[in-house]
């Protein structure tokens, strides 16, 4: 795994042979924030030796590096998700190789459903913390010390510093901003009725099918990790929970700009 690693690093440092400072994952709809990006490099997943190849339509699988608010950034148009059959390792490889080019942030977006009952569609949720409804944990197996520790201390997975910097950026540009706790499932079926109550009451206020594992990965590696979800859909309110992977995708769009700018402004204050 450090040799798969390793060799993805030296192919990506033989294209691009700058230290990105931050490194950006861009959430289901959410690619066309890397029009803010001033690109110097764009390289293919499929280029890249061992890493997956993403599938999903909104998922555009590069990694596109450049500039943004005067940082060097790598930004990840393309996940990878368990849903897909990648296996956990292969869903957080990117996350490690991110780290080993050197980025000292991670900003992730993703797309996810409301279930706290006062979030409307197209809300931004600042993650706090998460709950992992039954996805595997990417650590699970022999531990590679060079990614970290055995067991990681998942007190602070979402750095609250970043969260109080992202909070004023939102409070000074008149957005509103939600704040809560993320459920990551496996999907690709989206939640029954039952399923959306369910989380409810365990303490859900988003639910997606991205972020708790990468986040894991991240927190081993000593990573700071700042996650927002753009609510798509709103399954609580059980009236409205019909949802289509169209309607996620639009909804993403319609939030984007304001996500960007948190994330730009946030960028430079890195
Ligand atoms: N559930 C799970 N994943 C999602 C949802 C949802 O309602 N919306 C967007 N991603």
């Amino acid at each position: 795994m450090v040799k798969e690693i390793t060799e993805a690093v030296q192919f990506i440092q033989s294209k691009y042979n700058t230290s990105p400072a931050i490194g950006i994952i861009l959430g289901s709809g959410l690619g066309s924030f890397a029009d803010e990006i001033n690109i110097e490099c764009e390289i293919e997943y499929s280029d890249i030796p061992h890493f997956p190849v993403s599938t999903v339509e909104g998922h555009s699988g590069k990694l596109i590096c450049g500039t943004l608010s005067g940082k060097k950034v790598v930004a990840m148009a393309g996940r990878f998700h368990y849903y897909e059959g990648y296996t956990t390792k292969e869903v957080v490889f990117p996350i490690r190789v991110l780290k080993f080019l050197g980025i000292k942030t991670l900003l992730i977006s993703n797309a996810a459903g409301g279930i706290n009952s006062s979030f409307k569609v197209g809300d931004l949720m600042i993650i706090k913390d998460h709950i992992s409804m039954l996805t595997i944990n990417p650590l699970l197996g022999k531990n590679i010390d060079e990614f970290g520790e055995r067991f990681p201390d998942m007190s602070e997975p979402y750095k609250n510093n970043l969260i109080a910097k992202a909070k004023k950026i939102a409070l000074d540009n008149e957005i509103n901003i939600k704040e809560g706790v993320y459920v990551g499932v496996t999907g690709p079926t989206f939640e029954t009725r039952a399923e959306y109550k369910m989380l409810n009451i365990l303490g859900g206020d988003a639910v997606g099918m991205s972020t708790v594992q990468e986040v894991i990965a991240a927190v081993q590696l000593g990573l700071p990790v700042f996650a927002i979800s753009v609510i798509t859909d709103i399954g609580i309110r059980q009236e409205e929970n019909t949802i289509t992977h169209e309607e996620v995708l639009q909804a993403a769009k319609d939030a984007e700009p304001k996500l960007t700018l948190i994330f730009k402004q946030l960028i430079k204050q890195l």
